[in-house]
């Protein structure tokens, strides 16, 4: 396997100058476009990776899979009747559908779907962007996981858009606590800084039906991990979600820091790194590094 990945690492790394870094963000400005990671990690407890996997990076939207996690946990099914579960045809940050829905986002992967899960969080926890941060500590094994306070702050300066979506939100009573409070909890939650390592590892338990297989704890239950691999294929690369199942065949979740993370049921995890995205959001060389390995190592779900 580790020939495998080095050869796409060769093969993809070139792509990356046909995506543009992030500039949205102050601190996703300046990450350098050549960085490049990939690691997989298997169900047995093996990690096989290439280039800069160990190198943390800001994980921004792959946040969104493991506050999912911790508010199924918390709710249950009753998270549904506040967030959709539909995928949409518009960019992550979109408010046209909002207006359109009531306040009710089409899934919890589009930002006013993260932020409304941020909100349920914060009626819960008292800081929510730690709950995030012990999670993904304790299932990668990795205690320095952190968020990166100036990287959050600058987002929060910025956050004109995430803060209407939940102002938006709140008039139509689907917004509870205060408005700056959950934003700056949701751009924290954002600016967690981990490497393709820690999250491949971290993950591990949405590839073995919600039991992590090195902690051995039952992070959610099977019924939910189903639940939220299908929400990662139908809209875990947002409006080119389609595109992506139809060429990769995996549930899938970006992120603008250029990460990407893909579920492969029962065999494991690949997280792929870099910065320079296409259209949607998404890390070029990161997408055409896993598709390359599910076709190659015939691991999509199809
Ligand atoms: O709220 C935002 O816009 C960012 N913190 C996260 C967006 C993101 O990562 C979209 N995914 N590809």
């Amino acid at each position: 396997m580790q020939d495998c990945l080095d050869r796409i690492a060769t093969r993809v790394r070139p792509l990356a100058k046909r995506g543009r870094v992030a500039d949205y963000i102050p601190a996703l400005k300046c990450v350098d476009p050549q960085r490049f990671g990939l690691a997989v990690a298997t169900l047995d407890g093996e990690v096989h990776q290439t280039g800069d996997s160990m190198e943390p990076f800001s994980i921004q939207s792959i946040s969104k899979v493991f506050s999912l996690v911790l508010a199924c946990n918390l709710v249950g099914d009753e998270l549904w009747q506040r967030v959709g579960r539909l995928p949409s045809s518009n960019q992550f940050n979109s408010l046209v559908e909002l207006e359109l829905n009531q306040g009710k986002p089409r899934n919890p992967f589009v930002n006013p779907g993260a932020l409304v899960i941020a909100d349920l969080l914060t009626s819960r926890h008292t800081q929510m962007e730690r709950a995030m941060v012990s999670l993904l500590r304790e299932l990668s094994g990795n205690s320095t996981i952190d968020y990166n306070m100036e990287a959050a702050a600058g987002e929060f300066a910025t956050a004109h858009r995430n803060k209407a979506a939940a102002y938006l939100m709140k008039s139509f009573g689907n917004f509870h606590n205060g408005v700056d409070e959950v934003v700056g909890a949701y751009c924290a939650q954002c600016a967690i800084t981990s490497s393709c390592r820690d999250l491949a590892v971290a993950a591990l338990f949405l590839a073995d039906a919600g039991t992590h297989p090195i902690t051995g704890r039952q992070v959610v239950a099977q019924q939910q991990v189903r639940q939220i691999c299908a929400l990662m294929m139908s809209s875990g690369t947002y409006e080119v979600s389609g595109e992506t199942a139809f060429s990769i065949g995996l549930p899938i979740k970006s992120g603008v820091g250029g990460g990407i993370l893909a579920v492969i049921p029962r065999f494991g995890v690949m997280c792929a790194w870099s910065p320079p995205l296409d259209d949607s959001g998404s890390s070029v060389a990161g997408l055409k590094a896993v598709e390359l390995f599910a076709v190659k190592m015939n691991k999509t779900v199809f």
